[in-house]
């Protein structure tokens, strides 16, 4: 019996590492227990409560407007206990967060084998996704097994020295999450959603949250979304991450217009429909970069750079930066040029085919020979 601890603490982590501990609950070898330190709190217990996960330990770390360095001391001192405690055969960390990186620094000091889940993707500018890119190229050192969503993201780590044979290539654990929510029946709880007509209204989704993005970039942003609204009448649904300082940003520029719906975060399933029925994604996460892809809907990237390049390529994904002029450009043709709109929209999936979960677990009992 194999003692696996999976720590996460981010609304993205939690979506992407819940139907992964789903898979490990079900197997007779592995003892699965779960650590969030809820760097996330309101949008953690979401998705917690959404696929029915009990964490055996909750640091609660949470603290308004945040910085990195609380994040990290109040992680770093609180998972110690709990690896003391538990002596975990492997920890399991996702992604690039700052839960990721301390947790998986933690295990270190500790000499508990840490698995990494979405390893190796790169945007090799170690400023921007700040701080996410250093957090996932620490985590990566540090680890002993490397879950890579593509072969691109397996040959990054390949390229920095990490054994092939400690690499396995997975998919992305999102497709997975996906798949178990997405119903062309879904009905909406919230009553706006409820009553738009997404076949006669171009509807938009965004979301924005990045912390390089945050006061100017952020701004230039969402002038760029406003006059779209304005010029070409499109709707925008926009929800909104719980960090005050891009609330701030969003009331001042959008203030009160009828056509751009500033809504509390979803639960993911709504969420996850609302992509589906979109016209148009605009967005500076990383999650929707691979979710959008898969459904077939353009999506326009407000950053500089992308760590997720497989669906650029793939022709569904546009960076779009964050100048006001290029956003709204680049926007304005999508909406009305069908045929630029027709030749982005096509599903592609470089992130695998919903079978991540199966994959990681399998190359989790290979390296114990279990
Ligand atoms: C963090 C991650 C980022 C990830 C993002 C997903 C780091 C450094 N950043 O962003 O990689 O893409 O989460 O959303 O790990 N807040 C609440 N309730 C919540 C969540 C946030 O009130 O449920 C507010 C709090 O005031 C908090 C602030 O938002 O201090 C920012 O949260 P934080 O986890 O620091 O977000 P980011 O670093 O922006
Ligand atoms: N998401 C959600 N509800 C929302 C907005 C986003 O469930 O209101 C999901 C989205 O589908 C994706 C994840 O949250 O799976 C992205 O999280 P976030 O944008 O916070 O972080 P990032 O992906 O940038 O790390």
């Amino acid at each position: 019996m194999k003692k696996i601890l999976s720590i996460f603490g981010t609304r993205p982590e939690a979506i992407k590492m819940c139907p992964l501990v789903k898979g490990l609950e079900k197997e007779a070898d592995i003892e699965s227990i779960v650590c969030v330190t809820a760097q996330h709190r309101e949008m953690l217990d979401q998705v917690l409560d959404l696929f029915q996960v009990k964490p055996d330990y909750d640091l609660n770390i949470m603290l308004p407007n945040q910085t990195l360095g609380q994040i990290t001391a109040r992680i770093l001192s609180g998972i110690e206990e709990v690896l003391i405690k538990e002596k975990p055969d492997m920890v399991l960390v996702h992604g690039d967060t700052s839960t990721s990186f301390t947790s998986a620094l933690a295990a270190f000091y500790n000499q508990i084998p840490v698995g990494h889940v979405e390893a190796g993707l790169r945007s090799f500018d170690k400023m921007s996704p700040w701080p996410e890119e250093m957090n996932r190229t620490l985590t990566g050192r540090i680890a002993d097994l490397h879950f890579s969503p593509t072969v691109k993201n397996r040959n990054n780590l390949i390229s920095e020295g990490i054994k092939a044979d400690t690499i396995a290539l997975t998919g992305n654990t999102v497709i997975d999450a996906l798949k178990m929510f997405i119903d062309p029946d879904f009905k909406f709880e919230d009553s706006l959603l409820d009553s738009l007509d997404f076949e006669k209204e171009k509807i938009i989704t965004i979301t924005a949250h990045r912390r390089e993005n945050l006061g100017d970039p952020m701004r230039n942003i969402f002038r760029a979304i406003k006059r779209l609204v304005e010029d070409f009448g499109v709707r925008v649904i926009y929800p909104i991450h719980l960090n005050p300082k891009v609330r701030q940003v969003a009331d001042e520029v959008f203030g009160t217009m009828d056509k751009v719906h500033l809504i509390e975060p979803l639960t993911y399933a709504p969420f996850a429909n609302l992509m589906d029925r979109s016209y148009l994604i605009m967005t500076d996460s990383g999650g929707l970069q691979e979710e959008a892809p898969a459904l077939g809907k353009p999506v326009l990237v407000l950053r500089k750079e992308t760590e997720r390049p497989e669906a650029i390529e793939a022709g569904t994904v546009m960076l779009a930066g964050i100048d006001e002029e290029t956003i709204y450009n680049m926007a304005k043709e999508l909406i009305i040029n069908q045929e630029a709109y027709d030749q982005m929209s096509n599903a592609v999936n470089p992130y695998g085919d919903g079978t991540a979960v199966e994959k990681t677990i399998k190359a989790i009992k290979d390296y114990f020979k279990i």
